[in-house]
């Protein structure tokens, strides 16, 4: 078995590819270490050592989604909800180009209160400080992602979440997965760079279901994965069940990048929240990406997708920037210098 291990992860290695079977045995392996170094020879190979920095600005936490596993969900009464003005987001932005950050990142839940026009005006704004711009905004219609994209948005993150389409239906009530991949089509044909990815541990899922997620990853040739583990959360109705498995995500994203090598892979804050050196280990299995939040104090607490995101202190924050950079540096690695878009060294 050993040595049948050892020649799926050298096959990986050299042509990107693997079927089902052999992704479940290496979802199941015992000792991931060799699958590790093998995603790390191949991010230092295709993507080097910088690691791009992200901003993020979690604008508005209204919700209208009733999504099992998010504390967002639009029934949790027990959140204060709010909306930040287009000004202020774009002062945030502003305060982390002058932070040196090369792309700015607006996530939100799905709230319909927000014009087109007016996002679309807030990305105009933040592209002329000459930066790249990605958003996280959710399902929308093929025109509106247009609209943005023609007011300079680069890049769209949706995670599919699950690509078992049955627990899908059973975490997303009254959403539809065709939907769900007819956005991500949509973006594509439009021209952003498109990111998705999943959720590690959900109640109910088996290897052989994220092994179906990693082939749809390289199915679609999703330009960025976001992969974190599962964290039940207060208040939703899986508050009471298990997390996801911190060795499961490496795993998961160590696969991502042998299957992709050239992509870009951020180590979550999900991972760092349930693991204090969730971004030095990710770094090491595979990722070359990391999102500080440059929000404002006062919201990054009330953006509660699941608990631990924030602490009291909020110099203690696991994705603050100077922690961020500290982490980077304790790695050897360097901080990307430039947008940080796909690499495309590898067809
Ligand atoms: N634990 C971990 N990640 C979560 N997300 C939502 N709720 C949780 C949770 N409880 C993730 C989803 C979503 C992203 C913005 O946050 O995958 O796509």
């Amino acid at each position: 078995a050993e040595k049948n291990i050892s020649s799926l992860i050298e096959k990986l290695e050299k042509q990107h590819s693997l079927d089902k079977k052999g992704l479940i045995m290496l979802l199941s392996m015992e000792n991931p270490s060799e699958l590790y170094k093998a995603a790390d020879r191949v991010r230092k190979k295709y993507v080097g050592d910088e690691v791009h920095l992200r901003g993020l600005i979690e604008f508005s936490n209204y919700c209208h989604n009733t999504c099992f596993y998010c504390g967002l969900r639009g029934p949790n009464k027990a959140i204060k909800r709010y909306r930040m003005e287009p000004e202020e987001i774009i002062e945030c932005a502003k305060r982390g180009v002058e932070m040196e950050l090369k792309t700015i990142v607006l996530q939100s839940g799905e709230d319909r209160y927000y014009k087109i026009t007016t996002l679309c005006n807030i990305v105009e704004k933040i592209k002329e400080m000459d930066v790249a711009v990605t958003l996280i905004i959710g399902e929308l219609s093929k025109k509106e992602y247009a609209e943005l994209k023609k007011a300079g948005a680069d890049r769209y993150l949706l995670r599919i979440e699950t690509t078992n389409r049955e627990l899908y239906r059973k975490l997303h009530p009254g959403m539809s997965y065709e939907n769900r991949l007819r956005c991500l089509m949509d973006l594509r044909e439009l021209g952003y760079e498109v990111g998705t990815g999943s959720l590690i541990g959900l109640p109910g899922q088996t290897l052989e279901m994220l092994a179906d997620d990693l082939l749809f990853f390289k199915k679609i040739n999703a330009d960025m994965l976001g992969i974190g583990p599962f964290i039940p959360c207060e208040n939703t109705p899986l508050e009471k069940e298990k997390g996801g498995d911190v060795n499961l995500v490496l795993k998961m994203i160590a696969l991502s990048r042998l299957l992709l090598p050239d992509i870009n892979i951020p180590a979550t804050t999900a991972l760092a929240v349930k693991d204090k050196d969730g971004y030095a280990k990710g770094l090491q299995c595979g990722a070359n990406v990391i999102m500080p939040n440059i929000g404002i104090e006062e919201y990054k607490r009330l953006y509660k997708l699941y608990p631990g995101k924030v602490p009291d202190d909020p110099n203690e924050a696991v994705n603050s920037i100077e922690n961020i950079k500290k982490v980077i540096l304790s790695q050897n690695r360097s901080i990307g210098k430039d947008k940080g878009y796909r690499k495309k060294v590898f067809h």
